[in-house]
């Protein structure tokens, strides 16, 4: 198994009025290359401050812990350090990002022809304007739009999932191997959303892309992902492949997740929240992050921190922070 992507001891903390925030915790993950990771936690985990890392682009008030690593491709550069050139390269022509909302971000005044071609322009001046409406027609085909019907179309004469689609196709100009997308299909009718998966599945087999897929959404996660990473309140609370995820969920905060995906019953659709609400992050408990809200705490939880540890027999693929000795114990 080879890893696109490594992060080890990955510690954020914003600096606010009230004090530091710690939104990212001691986080390690790897990332398979070829594969799809989900990560997958509430509104407010982590997720966005974790991808902002990777691609260089936090906010001013935002530090980082002096023993966090992010390695790209088993390079022993420490993409949190290294110099503006080489990250322009890394961010550029290997990773590409589709931004939380991003289907907003079209520019309303173009067309949506020039908006890609000026984006393959900026990346390749020397290619005929012939070759540049070939190439645009291309991306469009690859995520299934129509270029007849959009390449003259400005953002506002398209539906939302055509726009994201179209920011689809531009995350693909560079032909990258490693693609990040942060909630991809929040915002879109449940229909769209499944449409946009469909094609992401698709993308990732023909291309053998490597992807990390940012949602709250377990359920849409699981179309795509092959492993997934579940957060709460910065840190890890279970990693698994997802198939084994799904089928057997260890983390009572996983297994909350998992109840609350909607399911239709007859005519009723039910869905079970997990009750309660999220941590504070500027004065986090002793114990366990998820004690609050945990229907297994015990007193243990509220004294000692759980670490991460691998659950026996999965070969390091399944990891779970929890002290409840039954999960390892199976
Ligand atoms: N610039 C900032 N300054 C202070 N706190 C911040 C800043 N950006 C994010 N946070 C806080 O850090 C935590 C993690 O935020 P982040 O945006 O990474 O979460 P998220 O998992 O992406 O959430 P969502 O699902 O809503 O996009 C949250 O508590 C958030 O309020
Ligand atoms: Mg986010």
């Amino acid at each position: 198994m080879e890893n696109i992507l490594e992060i080890k001891n990955l510690d954020i903390s914003y600096s606010t009025h009230n004090g530091f925030l710690k939104s990212v915790d001691n986080l390690s993950i790897t990332f398979e290359k070829g594969k799809v990771t989900g990560v997958i936690g509430e509104s407010g985990c982590g997720k966005t401050t974790i991808i902002n890392s990777i691609m260089k682009i936090l906010p001013a008030n935002a530090q980082i812990g002096k023993n966090s690593r992010i390695i790209f491709k088993g390079n022993d550069k420490n993409l949190l350090t290294i110099r503006k050139g080489e990250l322009q390269d890394f961010r550029w022509r290997k990773a590409s990002m589709v931004f939380q909302a991003a289907q907003n971000s079209l520019n309303p005044t173009l067309q949506i022809s020039e908006q890609l071609m000026d984006s393959i322009w900026d990346h390749d001046s020397s290619i005929s304007k012939k070759d540049c409406i070939r190439k645009t027609e291309k991306l469009l085909h690859m995520v299934r739009l129509n270029p007849e019907r959009v390449m003259d179309s400005y953002p506002h004469q398209l539906s939302g999932g055509m726009r994201q689609r179209v920011i689809i196709a531009m995350a693909l100009v560079l032909e990258p191997e490693f693609i990040i997308l942060d909630e991809p299909t929040t915002a879109l009718d449940v229909i769209t959303q499944s449409f946009i998966f469909d094609i992401l599945v698709d993308l990732q087999k023909q291309k053998n892309l490597s992807m990390i897929l940012i949602t709250h959404d377990l359920a849409s996660a699981a179309k795509l992902a092959h492993n997934m990473v579940i957060m709460y309140g910065g840190e890890l609370m279970e990693v698994a492949p997802s198939m084994k995820l799904f089928n057997n969920p260890l983390h009572p905060y996983t297994k909350g997740l998992l109840g609350a995906i909607p399911f239709i019953d007859g005519d009723i659709i039910t869905k079970k929240s997990i009750d309660g609400t999220p941590p504070d992050l500027i004065n986090k408990p002793i114990g366990c992050i998820f004690q609050d809200r945990c229907p297994k705490v015990f007193d243990r939880c509220k004294k000692e921190h759980p670490e991460i540890r691998d659950v026996p027999g999965s070969d390091g693929k399944r990891k779970v922070a929890c002290h409840l000795e039954e999960i390892f114990n199976e």
